[in-house]
């Protein structure tokens, strides 16, 4: 075996780019029958060097699969877990067992999200139960010994804000506010913990037909940028500015230095209500405009050092049943910058300006692992 394990090991030194990253650039990988075992995900996101992954649907033997790789893992409680897991610790102690212990350190576990977009369905109660929740599982894991995993919930930025022209006036809507953002935010701070939010341009620039889509697009030009009437800012585009309002909202519930993580981001290559804006051509400028942005390492006017992870929406299309993605029959919005037999929709550099392997390259790379492997474990 250490054959396959030298082989891989030089051949990521042979691709590796020394690039200062100032922000975690991951994405969110969810399995379906007709998709790749996880074993073969994990080397394609190796071969693009994605560093850290999100699983809405924590599932052990992709978590497994993870091990011994240098890929972080973002997993999530189902909000359906959270009415039990608020009022037991037992149940809190039980979902780390299943999915956590067996596994950690070999995979690297870095967060948990406690529910996710628990605001979105309209009920008081579950969401009440949010931080109950968290704090059993902060306990069970601190009795287990476990320090280093960031336990939080998930947000989703048109739920919570009020706001975000111009950014420096957003405030947390209420009554979400009260009730569970504040709370939540003495909890981070205390913990050293992060701010989960997933951040749609693309849902804001629908709804404001005035937004250029350059400035969605993060295309840069002369024309391309909204200032904040109030501190006279100027924002070269969308994203930014959604990150900004966060920042500022956090500031005025009194706790302005809290890290940013954007639990979910991207732009649909297919929406069937509508053919303008979602395809494969302004799919692919979001995600290189976002990636090359993010490895600018310029953060945002509000936020030098910038948001401190990003999870790219999504790697293959799934079956979602939140409100994007494919329902299950088949329809629905295709958010996915990979086919299922792994191969690109269209070219993304992960790593800076596009100047990363292509999407042959990935591909013959991978092909040539997977044989390799084959091969030497066959001999
Ligand atoms: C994994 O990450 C650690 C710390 O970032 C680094 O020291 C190590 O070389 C990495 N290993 C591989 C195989 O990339
Ligand atoms: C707590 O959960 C455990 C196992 O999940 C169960 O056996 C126990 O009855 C629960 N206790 C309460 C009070 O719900
Ligand atoms: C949070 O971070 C600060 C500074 O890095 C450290 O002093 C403190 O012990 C940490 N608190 C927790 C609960 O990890
Ligand atoms: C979504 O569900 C439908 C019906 O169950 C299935 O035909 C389709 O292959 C699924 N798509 C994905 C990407 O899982
Ligand atoms: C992968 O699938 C896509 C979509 O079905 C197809 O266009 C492409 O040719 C396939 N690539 C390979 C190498 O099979």
């Amino acid at each position: 075996m250490s054959h396959p394990l030298s082989l891989i090991t030089f051949l990521s030194l042979l691709f590796h780019f020394s690039t200062v990253a100032a922000t975690t650039i991951g994405v969110t990988y969810m399995s379906s029958p007709g998709l790749p075992p996880p074993e073969e995900v994990v080397i394609i996101l190796q071969s693009l060097k994605i560093t850290a992954v999100r699983l809405p649907v924590a599932d052990p033997n992709i978590i497994r699969a993870f091990s011994y790789t240098n890929i972080s893992l973002f997993l999530s409680i189902p909000n359906s877990l959270i009415p039990s897991i608020s009022a037991n610790r037992s149940a809190a102690s039980r979902w780390l067992y299943d999915h956590v212990i067996p596994f950690y350190p070999r995979a690297h576990i870095t967060a948990i999200s406690v529910g996710t977009n628990v605001l979105a369905e309209g009920d008081v109660t579950s969401a009440d139960r949010v931080i109950p929740a968290i704090h059993n599982i902060h306990r069970s894991l601190i009795d287990m010994g476990i320090r280093q995993i960031m336990i939080s919930t998930t947000f989703s930025f048109v739920n919570i804000m009020t706001t975000s022209f111009p950014p420096s006036s957003a405030e947390f809507q209420e009554p979400a506010s009260n009730f569970i953002i504040k709370p939540l935010l003495d909890y981070l701070t205390e913990t050293n913990s992060s701010f989960f939010v997933s951040l749609y341009p693309y849902s804001v620039y629908k709804l404001r037909p005035e937004i250029p889509i350059g400035f969605a697009l993060f295309q840069e030009h002369a024309f391309n940028f909204r200032e904040d009437t109030i501190t006279g800012v100027r924002y070269r585009n969308l994203f930014d500015l959604m990150v900004d309002a966060v920042i500022a909202a956090m500031a005025v519930a009194g706790h302005e230095n809290i890290p940013v993580v954007v639990a979910e981001t991207g732009w649909p290559n297919f929406d069937p209500s509508n053919a303008v804006e979602a395809r494969d051509v302004y799919s692919k400028m979001y995600l290189q405009g976002l990636v090359n942005h993010l490895r600018s390492g310029k953060g945002t006017p509000l936020r030098k050092e910038g948001v401190a992870e990003v999870y790219i929406y999504e790697l293959f299309d799934t079956n979602d049943t939140a409100t994007k993605g494919l329902k299950s029959d088949g329809t629905g919005q295709k958010w996915g910058f990979c086919y299922p037999n792994m191969s690109m929709k269209f070219e993304v550099g992960f790593c800076n300006g596009g100047s990363t392997m292509t999407v042959s390259a990935v591909k013959v790379v991978t092909e040539f692992l997977l044989l390799a492997i084959g091969l030497l474990i066959s001999c």
